[in-house]
C-alpha cells in the first residue's frame, strides 16, 4: 500500500487532527494525524478500512498514468457543451474595477452576428452530440441591446437538437431587468442568474455607479426580490477589498431583513486589480489581492456568511477553488463574443491575441490555437510534478498567467487557494452541518 501522492493534507488541528482531501478522485475525510503520517511511513500495518479507501493505493499503481487517463477523460468524455457568450462589450455602468473598463468600445451584438452565433451553436451540437448545452450569458453587459438579446437567446433555445439538454444562464449587473424580461428569460431555460452586490449602500454606490456617478445599489434591491421570484438559481456576487470588506455584515443584515437569506447563493469575490491599458497588472497590487491578511478577510467574510445561515456553492470543486477543469483544456468548451471572435477562456475573451478562430468567417475553430489550449493539459510544468494539487491545478489558471506578465502556458501559482482558504473553507460548512456534494 502507498498514500496517493494527490492527497492535499491541511495543518492540524490543537486536537492534532487533519483533512485529507484527494484531488484527484475528490475523497474528503477527518483523521488524526498520526494515523496520514503512518501511510507513509509503516504503509504495511495500514488496513483498508471505507474511511481511507480514497486516500491509498496498491503500491503498483502509477499514478502519474492515473493523472494523465483522468484528466484526458475530463478533457474528452464530459457531457457538456459549455458555451459563454458576451453579446456586447459595452456597459451602461462604470464600475470602478470592472475587468472590461478599457474594452467598452470593442463591439456590440449586431443581427448578423446573431445569426452566426444561434448557427454556430447548432453547428457545436452535430460536433458533440447529446450533451448538457450550458450558455452563459455575461460582457460587458449581456442585456443592452434588449431585443437582439432576445432573439439570440430564443434562437439558442429553439435550436436546442433532440438528445441534448440546455440550461441558459446570465451574469448581469441587473439594472435593465424587469418583469416582462424576467419572464422571457425563464421561458427560454435561463435557469440561473447572477447579481452583483458589493456591501451596504453607500460602498455598493461607490463602486457600481452609472456613468454620471450615481449608484444603482436602490434599483439592484428591488431587481434582486423581482429575480428569485422567477428563477431558480440566483447568484449574488460580493465583490470587495480593504475600502468595503467591514459593509458586508450591513448587505447581510438587509438581504435577512427582506427574507433572502434562503433564495439565494452568496458568492463573496476579491476584487482583482486589473490595468489593461498597459496590458499588464499593477503586480504588487495583485500579488497582495491573496496576502496572509486578504485571506483572512475572506475567511472572515465566508465564515459571516454561513454562520448567519445564508447559502453557498457546495461542491467541492468550488469549495477548494480547483481551477482544473475549465473550458480552456476541454474539447467542448468556448467563449465566443460579439465580433464572431472564439476563445479558449472567458477572461481572456477581448485580447484578439489569444483569439483561436473567428465564427463570421468560419464556424470551423478547430486549428492550431485549439489544439494547442487542449494539448496543453498533459504538459505538466516541472515545479507542479509532484505537488498533490494537481489534478485540480494543473499549473494554475491560465488568464492569472497572462495578468503577471507571463506567458499563456506559463505556471501561475495560487497554492494557498487549495490549502488555507480551502480548508478553512470546508472546515466552516462542516462545523455548520452543511453537506459538501
Ligand atoms: C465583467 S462582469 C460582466 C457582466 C455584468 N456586467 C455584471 O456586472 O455582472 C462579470 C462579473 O465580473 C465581476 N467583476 C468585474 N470586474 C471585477 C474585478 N476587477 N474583480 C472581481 N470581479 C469583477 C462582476 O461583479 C461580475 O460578476
Ligand atoms: S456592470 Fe459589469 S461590465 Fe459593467 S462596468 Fe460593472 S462589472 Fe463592468
Ligand atoms: S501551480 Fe502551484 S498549486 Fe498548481 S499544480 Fe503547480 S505547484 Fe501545484
Amino acid at each position: 500500500l502507498k498514500a496517493s501522492k494527490w492527497n492535499v493534507v491541511s495543518k492540524p488541528t490543537k486536537n492534532g487532527r487533519v483533512l485529507v482531501f484527494n484531488s484527484l478522485n475528490k475523497g474528503l475525510a477527518s483523521f488524526d494525524r498520526r494515523d496520514v503520517e503512518r501511510w507513509n511511513d509503516e504503509p504495511t500495518d495500514v488496513h483498508i478500512t471505507p474511511q481511507n479507501l480514497p486516500f491509498l493505493l496498491g503500491d503498483e499503481v502509477d499514478e502519474d498514468q492515473l493523472l494523465a487517463y483522468h484528466l484526458k477523460s475530463q478533457q474528452f468524455c464530459n457531457n457538456v457543451l459549455d458555451v459563454t457568450i458576451v453579446p456586447n462589450y459595452s456597459c451602461n455602468l462604470r464600475c470602478e474595477y470592472c475587468f472590461g473598463k478599457y474594452d467598452y468600445d470593442q463591439g456590440d451584438i449586431s443581427r448578423n452576428s446573431v445569426e452566426r452565433i444561434v448557427g454556430w451553436v447548432d453547428y457545436l451540437q452535430d460536433l458533440f452530440p447529446r450533451r448538457n448545452l450550458t450558455v452563459v450569458y455575461t460582457g460587458g453587459e449581456p442585456l443592452l441591446n434588449r431585443s437582439l438579446f432576445m432573439e439570440l437567446a430564443a434562437g439558442i433555445k429553439n435550436g436546442v437538437h433532440s438528445g441534448t439538454t440546455l440550461s441558459q444562464s446570465i451574469i448581469t449587473n441587473g439594472t435593465l431587468i424587469d418583469m416582462e424580461l424576467l419572464r422571457f428569460l425563464r421561458d427560454q431555460q435561463v435557469n440561473s442568474v447572477q447579481l452583483t452586490l458589493d456591501g451596504d449602500q453607500a460602498s455598493h454606490d461607490s463602486k457600481r455607479t452609472y456613468p454620471n456617478g450615481k449608484g444603482t445599489y436602490n434599483r439592484v434591491i428591488a431587481v434582486l426580490e423581482m429575480v428569485v421570484e422567477t428563477i431558480s438559481v440566483v447568484y449574488l456576487r460580493i465583490n470587495f477589498d480593504y475600502q468595503n470588506k467591514d459593509s458586508i455584515s450591513h448587505l447581510l443584515d438587509e438581504l435577512e431583513a427582506r427574507g433572502l437569506q434562503t433564495k439565494i447563493i452568496l458568492n463573496p469575490a476579491r476584487i482583482i486589480e486589473v490595468n489593461r491599458l498597459c496590458n499588464s497588472v499593477c503586480l504588487e497590487r495583485r500579488k497582495n489581492e491573496y496576502s496572509a491578511a486578504a485571506v483572512a478577510d475572506y475567511i472572515a467574510i465566508y465564515d459571516e456568511i454561513v454562520e448567519r445561515g445564508f447559502r453557498v456553492e457546495t461542491s467541492i470543486c468550488s469549495v477548494v477553488g480547483a481551477v482544473t477543469p475549465c473550458m480552456f483544456h476541454s474539447e467542448s468548451g468556448f467563449t465566443v463574443d460579439c465580433r464572431g471572435d472564439v476563445y479558449k477562456c472567458n477572461m481572456l475573451v477581448g485580447q484578439p491575441a489569444y483569439r483561436i478562430g473567428n465564427i463570421l468567417q468560419d464556424y470551423n475553430v478547430f486549428g492550431d490555437g485549439y489544439r494547442k489550449c487542449l494539448n496543453s493539459l498533459l504538459e505538466v510544468p516541472d515545479g507542479c510534478r509532484n505537488c498533490p494539487a494537481l489534478p485540480i491545478c494543473n499549473g494554475g489558471c491560465r488568464y492569472g498567467s497572462v495578468l503577471s506578465g507571463n506567458s499563456l502556458f506559463d505556471p501561475f501559482c495560487e497554492k494557498y487557494l487549495f490549502t488555507e482558504l480551502g480548508f478553512s473553507k470546508i472546515d466552516t460548512l462542516i462545523r455548520h452541518n452543511i453537506q459538501i456534494v
